[in-house]
């Protein structure tokens, strides 16, 4: 026979695993009352191991996990380096570089604080949570007035890196979209050839599709080495891509 204390044993753990059932089914459904929100995305995102990862080493974005893998695949970022990050809002791309730069390895997560030893300057047409030591310009990298203000912060120096996730608003006109994510990523390649090292390197976003030969092309005639890559952080999903352009074919003006 089944002691009393035994039963209340056997009844408390079909409680504790019922309630275990019910954390992981909260864990892995997300509801909403929004009809707008995707909620398969949503399921997704929310169980994705890059956003958990990101949660926990305080990163602001799984975009952070991109950049990481691409840089230690093509060893970019070193100490003392001037970094551009265009398109940086939330920030995650300017914290993975920022903790790249820092001769401490940092405490807790996301951005390192205290000593930087290198200079990020960052651009984007959202304002963005400030990281310490990080220059940020809130503007359209594609005005005139914003190339200018980069330029003047760096003051004559040339950057050793230049990373672009710039993405516009898609319009879902793959046309339109096309020739924005083009526009986007030949701005990029003409500010290296005015403020990158000869030996520098230039990373973009681009996506498969409409323009992604021209802009192959376009680095091809503007790098010795071009490679791209999807790195594992981008979704399979995505048509998202990668180019990575090292060392530039003509000398920057800005040395001239
Ligand atoms: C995918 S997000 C960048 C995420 C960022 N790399 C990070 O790690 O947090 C793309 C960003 O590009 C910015 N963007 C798009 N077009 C831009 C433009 N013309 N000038 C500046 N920023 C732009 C958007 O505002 C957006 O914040």
């Amino acid at each position: 026979m089944v002691g009393f204390s035994a039963m209340n044993l056997a009844l408390g753990r079909g409680k504790l695993y019922l309630r275990h059932v019910r954390i992981i089914k909260a864990k892995m459904k997300v509801k909403t009352q929004s009809k707008k929100v995707n909620k398969a995305w949503l399921n997704d995102h929310v169980n994705d191991p890059y956003v958990i990862l990101a949660k926990r080493e305080g990163y602001r974005a799984r975009a952070a996990y991109k950049l990481k893998e691409i840089d230690e695949t093509f060893q970019l970022i070193k100490p003392g380096h001037v970094v551009v990050d265009l398109g940086s809002s939330p920030g995650a791309w300017s914290q993975y570089v920022r903790r790249k730069l820092s001769p401490k390895t940092a405490v807790g997560g996301g951005a390192a604080v205290g000593e930087l030893n290198g200079s990020i300057i960052a651009i984007d047409l959202l304002p963005m949570e400030p990281i310490e030591g990080v220059v940020f310009f809130q503007g359209d990298f594609c005005e005139q007035g914003m190339l200018d203000k980069l330029a003047q912060e760096l003051g004559g120096r040339l950057a050793d890196v230049v990373v672009s996730d710039m993405a516009p608003n898609l319009s879902g006109i793959h046309s339109a979209d096309a020739a924005r994510v083009e526009g986007l990523v030949e701005l990029a390649v003409d500010f290296c050839q005015s403020h990158l090292k000869p030996q520098g390197a230039l990373v973009v976003k681009l996506f498969h599709g409409g323009a992604y030969d021209p802009l192959v092309k376009l680095f091809k005639q503007s790098f010795h080495t071009v490679k791209p890559m999807k790195p594992k952080a981008s979704r399979d999903k995505s048509t998202e891509t990668f180019l990575v352009g090292l060392g530039l074919k003509s000398v920057a003006k800005a040395q001239q």
